[in-house]
């Protein structure tokens, strides 16, 4: 039988909640292929700082390293809003990101059949969107050198750097042309050229690996009109490539195509060691335990473990299809209720998707 280790990081808020019926479905998966899935728990984010002292302990970094794939949950509490800067929990997602290296980031913003209704925005206008952003995940504003706060000439400055190399914008440009590939073959790298420097050399970088893929039809923007035509027009795009903040900033925005963050899968490659699958939104502390929120980002974020680090496509297909299936029979969390549908918790969503696996 095939075994896969699986570090599970449930982390904060209602990070533990979302986990658990996503591990409910990835079991039902083992089940139904004969593949075993062991699960081995660590602390991140707050909890660790409560038991550890440290958002990110030696430990959990070890357990990460040695598995076959890293499934987190959400970071963050209120509670740490004032603690300092490099204790924060969010320091924590930055340093697992760092230390697997994992810098590329893709976060597919889909708007399924059955939710169209749950979009804030014109039927017309997202139906049928499918968009996959590649956000660059270890580089730019948020890890760049020098940064801080400081006194000068009796005030405080503050400063961070948003610093690309070649190499870093090479290889994400060529994660996105592959990707480009495999899907419409359109890809639109957003950057702000007509302002930053580190942007005019991300578009050479990106017109330079261009050559390689000849057959995908490629196009910049600048990251405020992006903004502007996600909204606009979200199905003018196939493959979005965009550094670190941009990304950060846009997959937010584009999880409004569907009409809610809970929706949003996330995927962060390395170039090699495994790779870390975790829901776009963040821990929502206010929620925790109320089982009020919806996991499908969690349980789709599982199916993107299946395909991207487990090469288990059919198993992937069949977590999608299981929650379209939900969908369909009328489930619902709050977040993307509409008329005549059955309002669910977490758990009875996570329970419903698993039977239909
Ligand atoms: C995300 C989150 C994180 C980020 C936070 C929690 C540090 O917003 O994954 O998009 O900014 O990358
Ligand atoms: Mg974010």
């Amino acid at each position: 039988m095939k075994e896969f280790n699986i570090c599970v990081l449930p982390g904060d808020g209602i990070g533990p909640d979302v986990i658990e019926q996503g591990v409910k479905v990835l079991d039902a998966v083992a089940k139904k292929y004969d593949v075993k899935f062991n699960y081995q728990y660590e602390l991140i984010g707050g909890v660790a700082i409560e038991a550890t002292g440290v958002p990110l302990p030696e430990k959990t970094l070890e357990t990460a390293k040695k598995s076959d794939a890293v499934y987190l949950g959400a970071v963050g509490d209120w509670k740490y809003d004032t603690i300092e800067p490099h204790l924060r929990p969010e320091r924590a997602l930055l340093g697992i990101r760092k230390a697997l290296g994992l810098y590329a980031n893709l976060r597919p913003a889909i708007v399924y059949p059955e939710l169209v209704e749950s979009s804030p925005l014109k039927r017309d206008l997202v139906e049928g969107a499918d968009i996959m952003i590649i956000r660059e995940l270890t580089g730019g504003a948020y890890f760049g050198e020098p940064k801080g706060i400081e006194e000068k000439n009796g005030q405080k400055v503050g400063y961070n750097n948003m610093i690309y190399t070649e190499a870093e914008i090479e290889r994400i440009a060529k994660v996105a042309f592959e990707v480009a590939m495999k899907r419409r073959k359109k890809l639109c790298s957003v950057d702000k050229a007509n302002v930053l420097d580190v942007s005019r050399l991300w578009r050479e970088v990106i017109l330079r690996v261009a050559k390689d893929y000849p057959e995908v039809e490629l196009s910049h923007m600048y990251v405020d009109n992006a903004a502007m035509q996600l909204i606009r027009q979200p199905k003018q795009f196939d493959v979005i490539v965009t550094e670190n903040l941009f990304g950060d900033i846009l997959s937010d925005e584009a999880s409004m195509l569907p009409g809610s963050l809970g929706l949003l899968a996330s995927a962060s490659l390395s170039e090699k060691g495994p790779a870390m699958f975790e829901p776009c939104h963040g821990s929502a502390p206010d929620f925790k335990g109320q089982n009020r929120l919806n996991p499908i980002a969690t349980i789709l974020s599982a199916s993107m473990m299946l395909k991207y680090s487990f090469n288990m496509d059919e198993a992937a297909d069949d977590i999608e299809k299981a929650v379209m299936k939900t969908l369909k029979q009328g489930y619902r969390t709050e977040d993307i209720m509409s008329e005549g549908m059955t309002l669910v918790g977490t758990k009875e969503m996570g329970d419903a998707i698993a039977a239909n696996i």
